[in-house]
C-alpha cells in the first residue's frame, strides 16, 4: 500500500508514498484508507496528519489509471474522504510543493489545513477535459469564495498557497519544518469539538443570476471545442444553489459524462504524449549531459533572432553572428523590436527587458563564439553555404561544444560530414517564430552522440520548448508530412475546390487555419523554392501546379499584400481573390480536368488522411520514435486541433479500418497510387489495431 503509517507521540501521521508525485492510484487510497481506521482504532490517538513524501502532497486522481478497472476499484477517492470527514478524530492536511486535483479535494476533505508556503494549489482537471469529481466543485467555493472557485476550476492553473492564505482553505501557514508545524497544530486542535467539515459552511453570493450568466458567456467563448469549462459553470452552480449532496450528484454525473468525451481522452493522451516525447529509448536518464552555460547564433535572420531570443528568456549568453553589419542590426533590431512590443504589452518589466537584451551580443567574427558551449546555425537554406559555415565551425569551437543546424530539409548527416566531429552535430529544427513557438524538432544524425542528444533534449526543456526526436529524412517528422497534405490541397483546387472552400473545411474541423490562408502567412516562395529543387531530383513526384502559377504572379501571400487571397495594408484578414480564382478553373481547363462539386468530408479526409498515411511511413522507418510523437509535432507545430489529440489520435478514433476504405475509394480517382496506404497502416487496419 502506497501510504506509510507512524505514530508521533499521540499523533498518527499517514504519508501517501507513490513517487513522483503521490497520484492516488488505488494502492494510495487503500493505504490512507487503511491509516485512517487504523488511527481511529488506536485509544492512543488523539489526532491524524495526512501528508506525502517527496515532491508533492499529491498530483491528483492517477491518471494512468483512468479507463482501467483500478479507477472503479475500491476504496474510490469518494470514499476515502468520506471515511475521514466522517472521522470523530480531528485530520490535519499538511500540504506542500502540490495539492492538485483529487489530491487538493482530499485535503478539503479534511478538518483541517496547513499549508507550507510555494504550494501549488490547483484544480486543474479541466485541462484533462474533465473537472474536479471528488467535491472540488462543491467545496472549494465554500472556503475561497465562489468567484475565486470559480477561477481556479474553469483554467485549472494553480495558485501559490500564500494567495490562500487569508481563506477557509487553510488554518495555519507553516514556514519552516512542515511536519513539525504540521503536528504541533494537531496537539493544540485535538480536543476541539465539533469537528469542522467544509460542506456544512455556507456559501454566499450576490446577484447569482448575473454572475453566472456572465460566467458562462465568458467561458463558453473560451472553450470552444470543449465541454468541461461550461459543464464547470453549472457544478459551481450546483454548490451555490443546491444542498451539498445534491451538488455532489451533478458533480459527479458530469465528471462521469465527461471521462468518456473524445475531447478528454484527447487532452490525457496529449498529457502523456508530451512527457513521453522527453524519452528517448537508448538514451536513458541519467545520460550525462554536457553543461550549457553560453549559447551562440550562426545568422540573424527570421529565426536566428528568434532563436537568440529563447536563450536570453531562460538567462543563457548568447552571441549572434552575421555576414555583415548591416545584417546584424537589422537582425538585432527585430529581436529589440519583439522585447519593446512585450514591455508595452505589459508581459516584461523594464528591468527583464534589459537583463535580456544585455544577454544578446552581436559580432562578426567567428573567434567571438569560439568558447560557446553551444552553437545553432540558422544560415541560408543552401547546402553550399552549410558547408562554408561548418567548416568554420570545426576550425573554431572548443572541444566538445554543440554544433546543431537549423535547416528544416536539408540532410543532416551530410552537415555533420562537412566536421570531424559529426558526433556532435545535431539538428535543432526551431518553428517560426521561433520566439514563440514551443516546438522544435531535434534531428538526430546517424553519428550523434548519445549525450549531445540528452543535452539538447534537456536544454530545450530549460528554455520551455517541447522537444521531439526526428531521424533524417527530408522534411523531417512535421514538413514531410504537411508536403502530402499540400499536395492533396493542391489537387482539390484542380478538381473544382477554391482555396476559401477548403480553409473554411479545415477551420471546422479546429485547425487554426487552412492551408491557403497557413501558405500566405508562412510565404507561398517557400514551398516554390522546395518544389523547384523537388522537380530536378524526384520529377515522378507530381504537383498541382497552381501553387507555381500563384507564384509566377508574385502572390507570395500577407508579405506581398497577395497570396491565395487579396489583403488590404494593415489587415490580415483574407479576401477571397478574383484573379487566384480564375486562374485555378482556368488550370482546371487547360489540363482538361472537369471541376466538380468537391464535398467537405472529402475535403477533410483527402486533407487528413495525407497526413496519417505518409505518418505511418515514417513509423515504419523509425524516424519517429513513436506515434505519439507525431501528434505533439502536430498539435504544437502546424496547428492540428488539440481536441482531436493529433491525426494519429484522430484517425485512430474513426478507426483504422476506416481510413483505409476511404483511402480506397480514392485510389480511385487521380493521381491514384498516393492512395496506396502504407504497410504499417494496412497491417495495424488488418488486424483491428491502433497506432497509439
Ligand atoms: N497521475 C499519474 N501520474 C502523474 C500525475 C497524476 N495525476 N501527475 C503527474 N504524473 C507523472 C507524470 O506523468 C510524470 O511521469 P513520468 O516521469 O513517468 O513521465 C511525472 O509524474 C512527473 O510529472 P511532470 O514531468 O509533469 O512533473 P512536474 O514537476 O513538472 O509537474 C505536476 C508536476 C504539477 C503534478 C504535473 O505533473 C501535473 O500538472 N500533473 C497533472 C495533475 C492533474 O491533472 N491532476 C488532476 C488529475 S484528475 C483528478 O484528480 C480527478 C479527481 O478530481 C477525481
Ligand atoms: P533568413 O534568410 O531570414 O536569415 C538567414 C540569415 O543568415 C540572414 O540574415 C543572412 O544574412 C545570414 N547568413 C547567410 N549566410 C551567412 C553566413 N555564412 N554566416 C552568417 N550569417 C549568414 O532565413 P531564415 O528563415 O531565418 O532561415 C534560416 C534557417 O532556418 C534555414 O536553414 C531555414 O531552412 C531554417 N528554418 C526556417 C524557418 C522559417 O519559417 N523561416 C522555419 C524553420 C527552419
Amino acid at each position: 500500500m502506497s501510504a506509510d503509517y507512524e505514530v508521533k507521540g499521540v499523533v498518527a501521521v499517514i504519508t501517501m508514498n507513490n513517487p513522483p508525485v503521490n497520484g492516488l492510484g488505488h494502492a494510495t487510497r487503500s493505504g490512507i484508507f487503511a491509516g485512517v481506521q487504523k488511527a481511529l482504532a488506536d485509544e492512543a490517538v488523539t489526532a491524524i496528519v495526512l501528508t506525502g513524501a517527496g515532491r508533492a502532497f499529491s498530483g491528483g486522481a492517477d491518471i494512468k489509471e483512468f479507463n482501467t478497472p483500478k479507477t472503479f476499484a475500491e476504496p474510490h477517492l469518494l470514499q476515502v474522504i468520506e471515511a475521514i470527514e466522517k472521522a470523530a478524530k480531528p485530520v490535519v492536511a499538511a500540504v506542500h510543493s502540490v495539492a492538485m486535483g483529487g489530491g487538493l479535494e482530499l485535503a478539503l476533505g479534511c478538518h483541517y489545513r496547513v499549508a507550507a508556503p510555494g504550494a501549488q494549489i490547483a484544480l486543474p482537471e479541466v485541462k484533462l477535459g474533465l473537472l474536479p469529481g471528488a467535491g472540488g466543485t462543491q467545496r472549494l467555493p465554500r472556503v475561497v469564495g465562489v468567484e475565486t472557485a470559480l477561477t481556479m476550476i474553469v483554467t485549472g492553473n494553480p495558485v501559490p498557497a500564500e494567495k490562500l492564505a487569508e481563506t477557509k482553505l487553510f488554518d495555519r501557514m507553516i514556514a519552516g519544518d512542515l511536519l513539525a508545524g504540521a503536528l504541533a497544530f494537531a496537539a493544540e486542535i485535538a480536543a476541539r469539538r465539533p469537528l469542522p467539515k467544509v460542506r456544512d459552511v455556507k456559501i454566499e453570493l450576490a446577484d447569482r443570476e448575473a454572475f453566472f450568466k456572465a460566467a458562462r458567456a465568458t467561458v463558453g467563448a473560451a472553450a470552444k471545442h470543449f465541454p468541461a469549462p461550461l459543464k464547470c459553470v453549472d457544478c459551481v452552480e450546483a454548490a451555490v444553489t443546491l444542498p451539498f449532496e445534491e451538488g455532489m450528484k451533478v458533480e459527479r454525473d458530469a465528471f462521469l459524462m465527461l471521462v468518456q468525451t473524445t475531447e478528454s481522452k484527447a487532452l490525457r493522451h496529449y498529457f502523456f504524449s508530451e512527457r513521453a516525447a522527453a524519452k528517448i529509448p537508448d538514451v536513458p536518464e541519467d545520460t550525462p549531459k554536457r553543461p550549457i552555460a553560453t549559447a551562440a547564433v550562426v545568422g540573424a535572420g527570421t529565426m536566428g533572432g528568434g532563436i537568440a531570443m529563447n536563450f536570453a528568456n531562460a538567462g543563457i549568453p548568447v552571441t549572434v553572428l552575421e555576414v555583415n553589419q548591416e545584417a546584424l542590426d537589422r537582425g538585432l533590431a527585430t529581436v529589440r523590436k519583439n522585447y519593446e512590443n512585450s514591455l508595452k504589452k505589459g508581459r516584461l518589466t523594464q528591468e527583464k527587458f534589459d537583463q535580456r537584451m544585455g544577454l544578446i551580443l552581436g559580432t562578426l567574427s567567428y573567434e567571438r563564439l569560439k568558447d560557446a558551449d553551444i552553437v545553432i546555425e540558422a544560415v541560408f537554406e543552401e547546402m553550399g553555404v552549410k558547408e562554408k559555415v561548418f567548416k568554420k565551425l570545426d576550425e573554431v569551437m572548443k572541444p566538445g561544444a554543440i554544433l546543431a543546424s537549423n535547416t528544416s530539409t536539408l540532410d543532416v548527416n551530410r552537415i555533420a560530414g562537412f566536421t570531424r566531429r559529426p558526433e556532435d552535430v545535431i539538428g535543432t529544427h526551431f518553428f517560426s517564430p521561433a520566439n514563440v513557438m514551443r516546438l522544435v524538432e531535434v534531428v538526430r544524425g546517424e553519428k550523434t552522440a548519445k549525450d549531445v542528444l540528452a543535452t539538447v533534449m534537456a536544454l530545450a526543456k530549460k528554455i520551455r520548448k517541447i522537444a521531439v526526436v526526428s531521424g533524417v529524412c527530408d522534411g523531417f517528422i512535421g514538413n514531410r508530412m504537411i508536403e502530402q497534405y499540400a499536395r492533396q490541397a493542391g489537387f482539390l483546387l484542380e478538381e473544382g475546390c477554391l482555396p476559401e472552400q477548403v480553409d473554411r473545411v479545415m477551420e471546422e474541423f479546429g485547425f487554426a487555419m487552412g492551408p491557403f490562408r497557413m501558405g500566405d502567412l508562412a510565404g507561398n516562395d517557400v514551398g516554390w523554392y522546395i518544389r523547384k529543387r523537388r522537380y530536378a531530383e524526384q520529377p515522378d513526384v507530381i504537383y498541382s501546379k497552381t501553387a507555381d502559377l500563384l507564384c509566377e504572379m508574385g502572390r507570395f501571400g500577407q508579405k506581398t499584400g497577395a497570396g491565395w487571397y487579396d489583403y488590404k495594408p494593415g489587415d490580415r484578414t483574407a479576401y477571397p481573390s478574383e484573379a487566384v480564382n480564375t486562374m485555378i478553373v482556368n488550370h482546371s481547363r487547360e489540363i482538361g480536368v472537369e471541376r466538380r462539386a468537391v464535398g467537405d468530408q472529402e475535403i477533410l479526409e483527402r486533407l487528413v488522411y495525407a497526413l496519417v498515411n505518409e505518418a505511418a511511413y515514417i513509423l515504419e522507418e523509425k524516424i519517429a520514435q513513436r506515434a505519439s510523437d507525431i501528434d505533439i509535432i502536430y498539435i504544437t507545430g502546424y496547428g492540428f486541433p488539440l481536441h482531436r489529440g493529433g491525426p494519429m489520435f484522430y484517425a485512430d478514433t474513426v478507426g483504422l479500418a476506416q481510413v483505409v476504405a476511404a483511402m480506397e475509394r480514392y485510389a480511385k480517382g487521380r493521381h491514384g497510387r498516393f492512395w496506396k496506404p502504407a504497410p504499417l497502416l494496412a497491417r495495424l487496419a488488418g488486424e483491428g489495431k491502433t497506432f497509439t
